[in-house]
C-alpha cells in the first residue's frame, strides 16, 4: 500500500513540476535556438518508428521512366527548392531561418517509400507540408523518382528539365483580376 501512495505522490509531483515549468515560460520556442540534445533525440526516435511502421506496405513503382522524372522535377522546382535546394541552388533565405533545417536533397537520394510517405503526409512540428492534400499519388511518385536522380544532376540538366515548370496547372503565378483584388474585404483573404 505504501508503494502505491509513494507512486501517486511522485506522479503528482511530476505533474506539478511540468506545469510549473510550462507556466514559467523559460522554455525557448524561438526557431533560432536549437532543441536540447535530449529533445532532439526523443523527436528523432518517435519520428523514425512512426514512419517505419507506416511504410511497411508501400511498394514503390518503377522510378526510372524519364517522363516521370521530368514531371517530378517540374513539381520539385515549383514547390520544394526554397527549402530543399536544387542543382545550382546552394542557398535560400527561407531555408536558413528554418528549424529543423530541411535536409539538402541534392546531397543524398532518400529511401523511396519513406520519401513518398513523408512527402504525402508531411511532418508535424517541422515546416514539411503534407503534399498529399493537393497532389495525387502518381505526381508524388514522380517527385520521388526525380529525387533519386537529383544528387547526380548538374545545374544545366536541372534547368533543361524544369524550363516549362511555371506553366503547370495549379502552379502558375496568374495575377488576380484587378477588380477583385482591390475590392475584396480583408476578411475574404483568409
Ligand atoms: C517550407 C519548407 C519545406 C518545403 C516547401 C518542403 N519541405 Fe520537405 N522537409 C522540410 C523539413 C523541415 C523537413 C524535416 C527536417 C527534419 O525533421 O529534420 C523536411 C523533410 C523532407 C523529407 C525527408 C528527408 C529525410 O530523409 O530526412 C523529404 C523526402 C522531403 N522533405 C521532400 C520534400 C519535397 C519533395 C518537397 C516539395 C514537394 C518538400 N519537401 C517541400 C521542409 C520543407
Amino acid at each position: 500500500m505504501r508503494f502505491i501512495y509513494a507512486l501517486i505522490f511522485w506522479i503528482v509531483i511530476a505533474i506539478i513540476a511540468f506545469f510549473a515549468f510550462a507556466f514559467s515560460g523559460v522554455y525557448q520556442v524561438g526557431a533560432d535556438v536549437p532543441h536540447w540534445p535530449i529533445t532532439r533525440h526523443a523527436i528523432g526516435m518517435v519520428r523514425e518508428h512512426a514512419v517505419e511502421r507506416r511504410i511497411a506496405d508501400i511498394k514503390p513503382p518503377p522510378l526510372n521512366d524519364p517522363a516521370l522524372v521530368k514531371l517530378g522535377a517540374e513539381h520539385y522546382s515549383e514547390m520544394c527548392v526554397g527549402c530543399h535546394l536544387a542543382p545550382g541552388v546552394g542557398h535560400s533565405e527561407l531555408r536558413d531561418g528554418l528549424y529543423p533545417k530541411p535536409p539538402n536533397l541534392t546531397r543524398f537520394a532518400p529511401d523511396p517509400a519513406e520519401a513518398f510517405w513523408i512527402i504525402k503526409h508531411g511532418l508535424k512540428m517541422t515546416a514539411m507540408p503534407a503534399w498529399g492534400e493537393t497532389h495525387d499519388d502518381h505526381t508524388l511518385w514522380a517527385i520521388v523518382a526525380y529525387l533519386q536522380k537529383q544528387p547526380r544532376m548538374s545545374a544545366v540538366e536541372y534547368h533543361l528539365l524544369t524550363a516549362g515548370a511555371g506553366d503547370m496547372e495549379g502552379h502558375g503565378q496568374a495575377p488576380a483580376p484587378a477588380s477583385t483584388a482591390a475590392s475584396a474585404p480583408a476578411s475574404g483573404m483568409r
